[in-house]
């Protein structure tokens, strides 16, 4: 039986403040009505000031690699850490290291994968093909994100939807016979849609101008109507391009565990491949988009709340900046993320 990488411990963190739709409310142009409607979300967390991205993905690694142990993996140390995030704790240098170096990892290989809303799925891809390849024996894949600090406060469309959370999952080498065992991949990025989410300063494109940053400039920008249409399309032709090469049929899926960017966004996917409502996980109307953080969050959620069980098979898929798309395919193991 071929080389995979098997997944063997889940974890994730939210910070401790809570906002309501209603909060919300009392200080933009919006309703609970209008975004429990328009988006599903009920309530989003966000990091205190001075708390930043690797705060939360030290704590959802801490809870993946106990997650890890309890479920028997006390066989090889982790030998690397991939952390997925767009919003690293400054521009230069990546936040992997430190979270490697807190989580008592010295000397393991660690860097960041830059994939906004999908760079879950690309870290978790990465860590996979390095299993496989022989490269590393056990890694740990962390998605973490702080847009509440990239945000516009005035921003009604962007404040509603985004949350700030982390979470991890640790691989392990094993056979892809092996529930866990990442089945395959399908990973995609249309750079001419690169306008539609984005933070314009910060980057070498704009030391290059000779205009100084405007005002605005450092918040996060997101043309939602283009976005939700391009979400819809690419995470249904991912997944099924992904089921087809797997031979996996939409109609076996017990759960389709998508990026959770809208529950419009996740029932017209369900539509898209043929499952129904009651087979997509959804967690964001307690956390919102927490961008590349989302899947392994709704994952653990949705094994806290005895939706996910062993055996199931498993469909994950994201859509982010780039844009950027992908999924991946995994018989859920026997796992206990808290
Ligand atoms: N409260 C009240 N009204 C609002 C709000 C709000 N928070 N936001 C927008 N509106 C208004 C608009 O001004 C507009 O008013 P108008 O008709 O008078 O012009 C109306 O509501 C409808 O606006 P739309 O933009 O068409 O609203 P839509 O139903 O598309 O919802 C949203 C907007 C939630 C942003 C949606 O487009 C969306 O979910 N987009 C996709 C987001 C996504 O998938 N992101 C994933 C990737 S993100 C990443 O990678 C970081």
């Amino acid at each position: 039986m071929s080389r995979a990488a098997v997944l063997c411990g889940l974890g994730g963190a939210l910070p401790a403040t809570a906002v309501t739709n209603d909060d919300l409310a009392a200080e933009l142009d919006t309703s609970d009505r209008w975004i429990r409607t328009r988006t599903g979300i009920g309530v989003r967390h966000v990091v205190a000031p001075g708390e930043a991205t690797s705060d939360l993905a030290v704590r959802a690694g801490q809870e993946a690699l106990a997650s890890a142990l309890r479920a028997g993996g006390q066989d090889a140390a982790v030998d690397l850490v991939v952390l997925a995030t767009s919003t690293p704790d400054r521009p230069c240098p990546a936040t992997a290291p430190d979270v490697a170096h807190r989580l008592g990892l010295p000397g393991v290989p660690a860097f960041d994968v830059a994939a906004v809303c999908t760079g879950f799925v690309y870290a978790l891809a990465t860590a996979s093909s390095m299993i496989t390849a022989g490269v590393a024996q056990r890694a740990l894949v962390i998605g973490a994100d702080t847009f509440s600090t990239i945000l516009d406060p005035d921003d009604r469309t962007t404040r509603v939807i985004f949350g700030d959370g982390a979470g991890a999952v640790v691989l392990r080498a094993g056979t892809a016979d092996e529930p866990g065992a990442l089945l395959g991949f399908d990973l995609g990025s249309d750079g001419s849609g690169a306008d539609l989410i984005t933070v314009r300063a910060g980057g070498s494109r704009q030391r290059s101008s000779t205009e100084p940053p405007g005002a605005g400039d450092h918040f996060f920008t997101m043309d939602g109507r283009p976005v939700f249409t391009r979400a819809v399309l690419d995470m249904s032709r991912s997944s099924q391009e992904l089921l087809d090469r797997i031979g996996w049929k939409a109609g076996e899926l017990d759960k389709v565990v998508a990026h959770q960017a809208n529950i419009r966004i996740l029932h017209a996917v369900g539509g898209q491949l043929g499952v129904d409502e009651d087979r997509i996980v959804a967690n964001l109307d307690r956390v919102g988009n927490t961008v590349a953080a989302s899947i392994p969050l709704a994952l653990r959620d949705a094994v806290a709340d005895g939706g996910l069980r062993p055996g199931h098979r498993v469909l994950l898929t994201g859509f982010g900046g780039g844009l950027t798309w992908g999924s991946a395919a995994l018989v859920w193991p026997d796992l206990d993320p808290r």
